[in-house]
C-alpha cells in the first residue's frame, strides 16, 4: 500500500505547487460561481486536472470521484479528491486551505492524504496503520470531555440550509467549551483534530471529497467519526461529527435533546 499513498502525497504536493503559485495573483484568475456562495476558480480546476493527471499515469484504470469533474470510470479503487478545500479562504487571501486525496477500495477507506501548501503540513493517514503530520505520528486529543475544550465546526452558508436549526446545535455544544472556530476548510478541521489541535468538530451537508480523508485521519489516530447523533450515516448525509472518544460521546449527549434540530439543518426554513 505504500505506493499508493506515496501517489497520493505526489499529487496532493504537485496540487499544492499549482496553488502556491496563484497565491498573490488571486485578481487574475477566473472565479465561477457554482450556486450562491460557492465559488470555483481556475486553481481549482487546475489543481485538480493535476492530482487526476498523477494518479492516471499510475493506475489507469481505478475510478475517480473528483469536486470539481465529477465521477471517472468504475473500479474497485475509488481516489476521492477535492482539490482545494477553502477556496473562499484562498479567493480571501485568508491562508488557510488544502488539498484533500483519499483512497478507497470496495467503498472501505484505505488512505488519506490533507496537505496544507501554505503551512508545509502534509498530514497522511493509512488504514490500519495509523497517522502521521510530517511523518510524525499524531493521536488525538486527551480532553475528558467538552470542559475547556476547542472545537471546530463549519457555519452553514447556502440557501438551502436551515442557519437557525445549525444555531440550535451550536447553543447546545458552545457553553462547556473554551470556544468554536470556523476556520474555512473541512478537510483541515478534520485533520486538526486528528492532531489534537482541536479536540472535536461538527458540520452539516458535507460532500465526500471534504471529509473522506480527513475522517480516516481522525480514526487513524485514535479519535472517533459518526453522525450528530453516533451513527454511521455522515457517509450517506454528510453530517459529520469528529473528537477524541469522550469529546465524541458528550457531544452526542449535548445533540441528543436537539433531534429535530439535526433533522432540519439541511432543508432551508419552511
Ligand atoms: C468547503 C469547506 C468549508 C465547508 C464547506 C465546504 P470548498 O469546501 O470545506 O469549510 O464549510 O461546506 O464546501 O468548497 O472550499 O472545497
Ligand atoms: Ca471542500
Ligand atoms: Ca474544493
Amino acid at each position: 500500500m505504500q505506493p499508493l499513498l506515496n501517489i497520493a502525497i505526489a499529487a496532493a504536493r504537485a496540487a499544492g505547487h499549482i496553488i502556491i503559485r496563484y497565491i498573490n495573483k488571486v485578481d487574475s484568475l477566473s472565479v465561477d460561481t457554482k450556486r450562491r456562495n460557492d465559488f470555483v476558480s481556475d486553481v481549482d480546476r487546475m489543481a485538480e486536472r493535476e492530482i487526476i493527471n498523477v494518479i492516471r499515469r499510475a493506475h489507469p484504470r481505478h475510478a475517480i470521484l473528483a469536486e470539481e469533474s465529477g465521477a471517472h470510470g468504475d473500479d474497485d479503487y475509488r481516489w476521492i479528491i477535492d482539490p482545494l478545500d477553502g477556496t473562499t479562504n484562498f479567493l480571501h487571501g485568508f491562508p488557510h486551505y488544502a488539498v484533500s486525496i483519499s483512497l478507497e477500495h470496495k467503498h472501505i477507506p484505505q488512505l488519506g492524504v490533507v496537505y496544507d501548501p501554505f503551512k508545509e503540513e502534509l498530514f497522511t493517514a493509512f488504514r490500519g496503520a495509523g497517522a502521521t503530520l510530517d511523518s510524525r505520528r499524531i493521536r488525538v486529543s486527551h480532553s475528558q470531555g467538552l470542559s475547556g475544550a476547542l472545537l471546530g465546526t463549519g457555519i452553514p452558508y447556502r440557501p438551502d440550509q436551515n442557519l437557525d436549526a445549525y444555531l440550535a446545535t451550536l447553543k447546545a455544544l458552545l457553553p462547556d467549551t473554551a470556544g468554536v472556530r470556523r476556520a474555512g476548510s473541512a478537510a483541515l478541521d478534520l485533520a486538526y483534530v486528528a492532531c489534537g489541535r482541536l479536540d472535536g468538530f461538527w458540520e452539516f451537508g458535507l460532500k465526500p471529497w471534504d471529509f473522506a480523508a480527513g475522517a480516516l485521519l481522525v480514526q487513524e489516530a485514535g479519535g472517533m467519526v459518526g453522525d450528530m447523533l453516533g451513527g454511521q450515516d455522515f457517509v450517506k448525509t454528510g453530517n459529520v461529527l469528529a473528537a477524541n472518544p469522550k469529546a465524541f460521546k458528550e457531544m452526542v449527549r449535548a445533540l441528543q435533546p436537539h433531534l429535530a434540530d439535526v433533522a432540519k439543518v439541511n432543508q432551508s426554513p419552511a
